[in-house]
């Protein structure tokens, strides 16, 4: 565990990230303080998740740097763990089995494990669930499994890559609750992806909003300064939370309406 709140968590340095014949971002300089939650909101394709596995270490940018609580990144970043919009369960193992990969992969004492995973099964509500297997479970369900497992080897970054993107509208309000107390109850740092500018004011204490692509900049970083713990079903009609998003979007909907004429024929 890094014990510091102060600092820098996630520092990408004036980072460019080319394909052959594409580049998807170009020149971001972003940081994320450390026990920070910091959303990345752009219109699809923007290169979101091209930025976010700049800060995983799973692609390397073709231009720029990128530090890790200060120091240079090469390769993975150990220091964080990573929940994708598709879980990425194993069906051939139970709830438990799944939570138990992670301490398993990291050479984990097997009785402190499976303490662990049991004290996981309760926080994130599957009690009655450890030996279910991933096709016995809802959607919501398996966004537990997936917290749990993100969780449970305690890292000091999350990276989130719309994790709840596929999830109907009032699951996906209960596990964005549910990562809020997660999280407050952490000293973690967290880099959200979502193209939800709601979703991202809700849960953040900063917006970061990228430009159309190709080679998205980024336009700007806002403050959400919205107390916590945050009531999420009230907070969209908070007006301070309506003056945020007219802010936000008035330079996000630009982007939109590029990316809008870019895709028509
Ligand atoms: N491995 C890759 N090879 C070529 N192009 C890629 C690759 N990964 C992403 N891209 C391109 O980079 C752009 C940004 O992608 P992505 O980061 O997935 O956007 P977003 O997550 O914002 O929807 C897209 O145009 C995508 O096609
Ligand atoms: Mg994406």
């Amino acid at each position: 565990m890094n014990g510091s709140l102060n600092g820098t968590a996630i520092c990408l340095k004036d980072v460019t990230k080319s394909f052959p014949g594409y580049t998807a971002v170009r020149g971001i300089s972003l940081e994320v303080r450390a026990g920070s939650f910091l959303s990345v909101v752009g219109p699809s394709g923007c290169g979101k998740s091209t930025l976010l596995n700049v800060a995983a270490g799973l692609t390397q940018p073709s231009e720029g740097a990128v530090e890790i609580f200060g120091k240079p990144l090469a390769g993975i970043n150990r220091s964080a763990a990573y929940m994708f919009q598709q879980d990425a369960l194993l069906p051939w193992k139970t709830v438990r089995g799944n939570i138990l990969l992670g301490p398993e992969l990291r050479g984990a004492d097997p009785a402190q494990a499976a303490q662990s995973a049991g004290e996981w099964i309760r926080r994130t509500g599957l009690d009655g669930f450890a030996d279910h297997y991933p096709h016995q479970l809802s959607g919501g369900m398996r966004k537990r499994v997936a917290m749990a497992q993100t969780w449970i080897v305690d890292p000091d970054i999350v990276l989130m890559d719309e994790p709840f993107g596929a999830l109907d509208v009032h699951t996906r309000l209960r596990m964005e609750g549910e990562i809020l107390n997660l999280w407050a109850g952490s000293r973690k740092t967290v880099m959200f992806v979502t193209h939800d500018l709601e979703e991202a004011i809700a849960l953040s204490d900063e917006v970061a909003v990228l430009s159309a692509g190709p080679s998205s900049r980024l336009v700007g970083v806002y403050q959400v300064s919205l107390e916590r713990p945050r009531n999420l079903i009230d907070i969209k009609t908070d007006p301070r939370f309506v003056e945020i998003y007219r802010s936000i979007w008035s330079s996000l909907r630009e982007e939109v309406l590029k990316s809008y004429e870019r895709i028509q024929p």
